[in-house]
């Protein structure tokens, strides 16, 4: 079987993850120690044994509590540096970033201490890493949207550091309507948006992202499936999906990756990518994705080369760029 040497191989892009959920135990717990920051964990394996999930808001728990070893700008430019390392190994030409500023702000570090953190290891990744960053600010849809407000004026004077707008955290009841404003304004302000939608909650969740909040792509949006209306409209559309197998398995939306529909949406004529989301939570980075799904579905050479395509197509790597991935 050579598909998987070839999905290894294949250049690509990542589009969906979150930098926080890349940090790895050996990781947190260097940085707990560098930091005096108690662990609950007796051991790095006592940790991963811990990474069992029933649903998205048992997985956002122990994420969250992984994220108060974070510090300092040193802290953020490691994390960064060790996932753009793992991508590298992955044959990851391009990455799009997900950090959500809110989560340490709420444990009182600054804004400028995360962002400058993130966007120096992202400035580096050509040189270091041979290949292109850029970053995305999701706000977290659990608070409110005058927090998300708060957030996005506390970016401003990075702006140039950050890519695009993303909404992540607890889905169900938290509903893109909710952010329709502070979307408006991001528009206003020139940032991409995206936003995760679909990943646990029905189709009428995408929908609203892309008619209220105006979205260029939809992260996750594997519940699409139960919308035929829906699923013509993204393929007329062209609307990307990131879609993140390996976490939908292990945050259990499909009970196994032999069920999971990404082979079904290709075939549907959606501009599916493949994506690692969390990928120190959810049992591996880019190339395991690939290889797993593929292996579970019986997927071809040429959904291989249509998820490479679409990866490049769906980014938002700059035209000039862009031509060199042609
Ligand atoms: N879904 C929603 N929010 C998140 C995720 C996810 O998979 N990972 C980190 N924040
Ligand atoms: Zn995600």
């Amino acid at each position: 079987d050579r598909m998987p040497a070839l999905l290894r191989a294949m250049p690509k892009a990542e589009l969906h993850m979150h930098i926080e959920g890349s940090l790895e135990p050996e990781l947190m717990f260097a940085l707990a120690k560098r930091n005096s920051v108690p662990l609950r964990f007796p051991s790095e394996q006592a940790l991963r044994d811990a990474y069992v999930f029933n649903n998205l808001q048992e997985f956002l728990d122990i994420y969250h509590e992984g994220t108060m070893v974070l510090k300092t700008e040193q802290d953020f430019y490691d994390m960064t540096c060790a996932y753009l390392a793992k991508a590298q190994a992955d044959n990851v030409l391009h990455t799009e970033i997900f950090f959500d500023t809110q989560t340490h702000t709420g444990h009182g570090l600054s804004a400028e201490t995360v962002i400058n953190g993130l966007y120096r290891a992202c400035a580096d990744a050509p040189a270091k890493f041979g290949m292109t960053a850029s970053l995305i600010l999701c706000f977290l849809r659990h608070l409110s949207e005058e927090e998300a407000f708060e957030c996005l004026e506390q970016a401003l004077p990075l702006r140039d550091k950050i890519v695009g707008i993303g909404l992540a955290s607890s889905e169900v009841g938290h509903p893109p309507e909710k952010f329709a404003k502070v979307y408006a304004r991001a528009r206003e302000l020139g940032f991409r948006l995206v936003a995760h939608a679909g990943e646990e909650a029905p189709p009428a969740y995408i929908w609203s992202a892309l008619d209220v909040l105006k979205v260029e792509r939809i992260d996750h949006g594997v519940q699409a499936i139960h919308d035929a209306a829906l699923m013509q409209r993204l393929a007329a559309d062209k609307m990307p999906l990131t879609v993140c197998p390996l976490s939908n398995l292990k945050l259990r939306v499909f009970p196994t990756l032999a069920q999971h529909n990404i082979g079904t949406m290709l075939d549907a004529g959606i501009m599916a990518t493949v994506n690692s989301d969390d990928p120190a939570y959810f049992g591996g980075y880019l190339n395991e994705n690939f290889t797993q799904t593929f292996a579970a579905l019986g997927l071809s050479a040429q959904h291989a080369y249509a998820l490479a395509r679409n990866s490049f197509d769906a980014s938002f790597i700059d035209a000039s760029l862009r031509q060199k991935y042609a």
